[in-house]
């Protein structure tokens, strides 16, 4: 496309941004405040855009001061009363601001908008970053203290946005959950009112996730406006979705204002983290592949977005902690016969959470003799770690009582894990020291075990976010500290160490934020591998992540049985895994060798097709929450291969499941197809055993693709292959 990413027009003073086949616009009014113009489809010329006047206009009172309620960034002060951008203790005791534009400049692919308070030395640097391969736009603040005393920061969001009031009621979508049920779709319409969607456990995810899309409500997967976007944050956040008296929307969102006071000295900067947000005219799957695209090309590390992911045996689901050498010697060999390329050791292996070394009665010759063994099997080695917390047993724990997350005078939390019968302790991982310790503890561990994966994981919320020594002042900045200094860590552990693929696990799927993808290769989901409950995960993961990054312990196992009391076939455990980074937890030594062969065969398959679902896009065809089938389907970059992945859940009354109208395909191409997974008995009324007929992208596409599903937890997969053009 020709057209500029960033037009200004110096004049009078608009600017119009370009996301993908979305524009974004804003301009500063007559009182100087910067004013939304348009957040939606493209326009392309700079002339056709409103002036803040006439947006402005009836929505108030006295239209003079409309425009305060749509400001991009408004700060709590004179007559504003929705949520605010920002707030400000000022060192005489002032609690309101006023932003007015000062500057702006225009750098590569960013615009930079400088706000001054009216009457004291505050700046707030507004930062909106376009690019020609992203659908999405990016914004982040950097608010600086250009005066002499403290001022003191109550909020400080990311960013504030405002879809079209359009008389039609908006529909809010959102992920939500709860241990075992994480990245559930939400949905609600908006009323008058706010409506606050947030996280104040210290992690950023299972009960709530950073994100919203609003759509006019007939949006589908396929079809339909949706505006949307995430923060990209690890720590407390929060985004309020309003509507005001006038049915205009707006979102507000950034780091948590609970608990939140951070003291900015002079000269001193706080900056926010950064907020995406996108259009997207192809429904939510639209949605979702645009972040997926943005997360392969900016976020993930270039390592990570072109890894395909190894196949992985995790002690966890069959050993719990009861791991030692000869358990595990005795494993390793029958994970590499059934085709593991990775060998985990989970939680079990260290001396003390704290004590990051081997367990000294569990692995008496330390971890050589595994690491050996596991590599003359030709696999990779990997071990767990959970570093935010320490036992009361530890030798870091004995040494650094002070070291604990805690309020001085008030007893220090303990966390008891009845599972495994452990007690332990959060760290003050908001302290450099610490963090430096954590950090030196981990490099150690690279170094001296040689392993080629990390899991990190956290099993607990954060309770008594104290202080320690800290002064007065800092006392509420622990929960940004903490996120912060989470991203250091790991940020420096994978510059020393670019090859070490890391797993981020918080009890299942604690931090499944979209800023973690940064740093971390693979997800785990949820603990919960119930394979009905993992194909409805999986859709509001795919909302945000890509699907390779489904990890976790063990898609192949009944280890989560006990969720649902629901046992399914080891097929479809294999074949739900398959669409994300394939997990075995079986009890090996325990498998008949039928069972074996039957696992090694489901590696054998996912192998062939894994370079086409980890590096395809992906197109969500049918849901559980809306049939009692599901299908995904993934189509390589250069639409010359895809994978249509179905399953049902109960079929009933000898129901059809109706054709698979796939998408993405090359209408011109004709596709031979191999079917995998389907019933002997009944299959058959237009399969032959070698897989259907070849047909056309565009058959596929109007006509679409029949299958048969039988019976409870049927699921199938069809490979097809792009064979020659169908036509000239
Ligand atoms: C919770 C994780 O989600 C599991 O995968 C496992 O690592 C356990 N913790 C270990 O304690």
């Amino acid at each position: 496309m020709n057209m500029k990413l960033i037009q200004v027009d110096e004049a009078s003073r608009k600017f119009l941004l370009r996301a993908g086949e979305s524009s974004y616009a804003f301009g500063v009014n007559a009182a100087g405040l910067l004013s939304s113009l348009h957040w939606g489809g493209l326009v392309e010329r700079l002339e056709d855009l409103p002036s803040t006047r006439e947006i402005e206009c009836g929505r108030h009172r006295d239209p003079r001061r409309a425009a305060m309620d749509f400001q991009e960034y408004p700060a709590w002060g004179g007559e504003f009363y929705n949520e605010p951008a920002l707030k400000v203790d000022f060192p005489d005791g002032v609690r309101c601001s006023i932003l007015k534009y000062a500057s702006h400049s225009v750098n590569a692919d960013e615009l930079v908008v400088t706000l001054k308070d009216h009457g004291y030395p505050l700046e707030v640097e507004l930062h909106y970053q376009v690019r020609e391969d992203s659908a999405l736009l990016e914004r982040h603040a950097v608010i600086t203290n250009r005066g002499e005393g403290t001022v003191t920061l109550r909020s400080a969001q990311s960013a504030c946005f405002h879809p079209p009031r359009n008389g039609k009621e908006y529909r809010l979508s959102h992920l939500a959950g709860r241990w075992g049920g994480e990245y559930m779709i939400k949905r609600q319409n908006l009323a008058q009112g706010k409506l606050v969607l947030e996280n104040r456990t210290g992690l950023s995810t299972t009960f709530a996730h950073p994100f919203f899309a609003l759509d006019e409500g007939g949006a589908t997967e396929d079809a339909g406006r949706v505006w949307f976007g995430t923060l990209l944050w690890s720590g407390n956040w929060k985004i309020a979705v309003e509507q005001d008296p006038y049915e205009q929307p707006c979102v507000t969102g950034g780091v948590s204002d609970f608990d939140f006071a951070w003291p900015l000295k002079p000269g001193e900067s706080f900056e926010t983290p950064p907020f995406l947000c996108g259009v997207s005219d192809d429904g939510f799957g639209g949605a979702s592949r645009a972040l997926h695209a943005h997360q392969r090309r900016h976020i993930a590390p270039k390592i990570e977005a072109e890894r395909t992911l190894p196949v992985l045996f995790n002690s966890w689901a069959s050993m719990g902690v009861q791991v030692d050498e000869a358990k595990i010697l005795e494993v390793a060999g029958k994970a590499a016969a059934v085709g593991a390329e990775l060998f985990v050791i989970d939680d079990g292996w260290q001396a003390a959470l704290g004590d990051w070394w081997p367990d000294p009665v569990k692995f008496p010759n330390g971890l050589k003799p595994i690491v050996d063994k596991v590599k003359a099997l030709g696999m990779d080695f990997g071990l767990w770690v959970e570093v935010e917390s320490f036992e009361v047993k530890s030798q870091l724990y004995q040494r650094h009582p002070d070291w604990a997350m805690s309020f001085p005078g008030r007893e220090v939390y303990m966390n008891v894990r009845d599972d495994i019968g452990r007690r332990s302790v959060l760290l003050n991982f908001a302290r450099e020291d610490v963090a430096d310790h954590i950090l030196e503890s981990l490099r150690t561990l690279v170094r001296e075990t040689g392993i080629s994966y990390l899991k990190l994981d956290m099993n607990a919320l954060f309770t008594n976010p104290g202080w320690d020594a800290a002064p007065e002042a800092e006392r509420q900045t622990l929960w940004v500290k903490h996120a912060r200094n989470l991203h250091k860590v790991f940020g420096a552990l994978k510059t020393e160490f670019p090859a070490l693929l890391l797993e981020n696990c918080a009890a299942g799927g604690g931090r499944g934020d979209l800023s973690m993808d940064a740093v971390f290769g693979r997800i785990n989901r949820s603990d919960n591998q119930d394979t009905l409950d993992i194909l409805a995960m999986h859709e509001g993961f795919t909302w945000l992540h890509p699907s390779k990054m489904a990890g976790g312990a063990c898609h192949i196992s009944d280890a989560t049985y006990h969720i649902n009391l629901r046992r399914t076939p080891m097929k479809t455990q294999a074949y739900a895994g398959m669409m994300g980074s394939l997990a075995i937890g079986k009890n090996l030594p325990q498998c008949s060798q039928t069972e074996l062969d039957e696992i090694a065969a489901h590696v054998k398959l996912h192998k062939r097709l894994r370079h086409v679902v980890q590096h395809g896009e992906l197109h969500r065809l049918a849901s559980l929450r809306d049939t009692p089938y599901a299908a995904f389907e993934f189509v390589s970059p250069d639409k010359s291969e895809a994978v249509l992945f179905v399953f049902g859940q109960c079929m009933q009354f000898a129901f059809k499941v109706p054709p698979f109208r796939l998408q993405g395909l090359d209408d011109g191409q004709l596709y031979a197809m191999e079917v995998h997974g389907a019933n002997p008995q009944r299959d058959g009324f237009t399969a032959t055993p070698e897989g259907y007929p070849p047909q056309s992208g565009q058959a596929l596409r109007e006509l679409g693709l029949r299958l048969e599903l039988l019976g409870d937890y049927d699921a199938q997969i069809v490979h097809l292959k792009a064979k020659a053009p169908s036509r000239n």
